[in-house]
């Protein structure tokens, strides 16, 4: 048995490393295929580094661009390598670029296919996510669903119940395996001047959001709002796709923001750990704020991660007004929720499911 991990952006590196290190574990033979979608140091290689990841075997160093060209080469290049080096299984994770040209290429190779974080749906095509997430459950014969929600999607889709397993998510697997390491390293509220608790911690980064000078100048005005109203400070880790977008539209970062580098997983999860609210359009982030028991408001008009919103960890903002409103509101609730997305042993039952 072998397995292609194929992986390409920050989310995915950190998903897919609790079933690396499960296959290390194992001895199971596999290699990391990177397609090279991010690509800077904090974007990447930090996470391989601070992870403890082996290298990846081959990387394809595609980088940016628009993103017919981009999954063209993708596709291109994936299909040499799956072609020399031809696996039993190809691993993807989410819903990326990345995930849709590694999905397609197996496809074509009849080789069987595995999606980590099946069956999540936003029900908006306008976002790239929904697109690449639903041609990867189409095309793949095990899909791994982190709840009920997300397999009853799939079954509404037509997808038969047998390839469907309600597997929980690694996003907890790695949260749980990396916090106790973080808090044995560099303190990053020490760092930043930080008290626990006395900030807020954001990130921003759909294309949605911060390509739309509406959409990027209301998350900037409702963090300046917060500010005004809560007199504490927002610590804003920004992807450069936003750093970039901010500078264009020539925003001014709003008092009471501090707009800074990426951080590493182990220090970001530090900082989500510490913070008393989390704002953010991240999927990986609501998830990790409803497991670390830190309450959300989500910077988007929906969410594929309904159930943090059931739970009561997460509310839904939109990009404008409503964001302190929603931020009052889940300050005054407590965080005694349940996590939906299983007890941190997601890696196991998928590795187990495929040998
Ligand atoms: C991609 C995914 C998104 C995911 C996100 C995780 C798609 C369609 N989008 O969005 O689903 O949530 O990754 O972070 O696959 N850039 C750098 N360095 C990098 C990477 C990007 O500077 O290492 C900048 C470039 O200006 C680039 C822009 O960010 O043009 C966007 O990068 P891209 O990979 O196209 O999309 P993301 O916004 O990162
Ligand atoms: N993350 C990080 N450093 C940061 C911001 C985020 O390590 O400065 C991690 C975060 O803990 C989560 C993942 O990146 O695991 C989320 O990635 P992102 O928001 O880029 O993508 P999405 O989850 O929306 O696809």
């Amino acid at each position: 048995m072998k397995i292609a991990i194929i992986l390409g952006t920050r989310p995915e590196i950190i998903k897919m490393s609790p079933i690396i290190r499960e296959c290390e574990k194992q001895g199971i033979e596999y290699y990391i295929l990177h397609t090279g979608q991010h690509y800077s140091y904090e974007m990447d290689k930090i996470f391989f580094e601070q992870l403890k990841l082996p290298q990846a075997k081959y990387n394809l160093d595609i980088g940016s661009g628009l993103h017919g060209k981009q999954t063209a080469k993708m596709l291109t290049g994936i299909e040499e390598i799956l072609i020399k080096d031809r696996p039993d299984i190809v691993l993807v994770q989410g819903d990326t670029n990345t995930v849709l040209a590694g999905a397609l290429a197996a496809s074509k190779l009849n080789i069987k296919i595995g999606h980590v974080e099946a069956g999540l749906r936003s029900f908006d095509r306008t976002m790239p996510e929904e697109t690449n997430r639903i041609i990867a459950d189409h095309t793949s014969d095990y899909l791994f669903a982190p709840t009920e929600t997300s397999r009853k999607y799939l079954l509404n889709e037509g997808i038969p119940h047998n390839k469907i397993f309600v597997t929980g998510n690694t996003v907890v697997d790695a949260a749980y395996q990396n916090l106790e390491i973080s808090k044995n390293g560099a303190d990053i509220l020490e760092e930043l001047g930080l008290t626990e608790k006395e900030y807020f911690a954001a990130t921003a980064h759909r294309a949605e959001n911060v390509d739309s000078k509406e959409r990027l100048g209301g998350i900037l005005n409702g963090f300046s709002q917060i500010y005004k109203e809560f007199g504490l400070p927002i610590i804003f880790p920004a992807h450069p796709r936003t750093v970039k977008m901010i500078g264009e539209f020539g925003f001014k970062v709003p008092e009471g923001t501090r707009l800074i580098e990426p951080l590493g997983y182990l220090e970001f999860l530090q900082l989500e750990n510490g913070a008393k609210l989390i704002l953010t359009d991240s999927g990986g982030v609501q998830e990790e704020s409803c497991i670390l028991k830190v309450p959300c408001v989500t910077l988007r008009n929906n969410t594929e991660r309904p159930e943090t919103v059931d739970v009561g960890a997460n509310l839904i903002a939109g990009c404008g007004e409503n964001i302190t409103e929603c931020a009052r509101k889940m300050m005054e609730l407590n965080s005694e929720w349940e996590n939906p997305y299983g007890n941190g042993n997601t890696s196991k039952i998928i590795v187990k499911q495929l040998i």
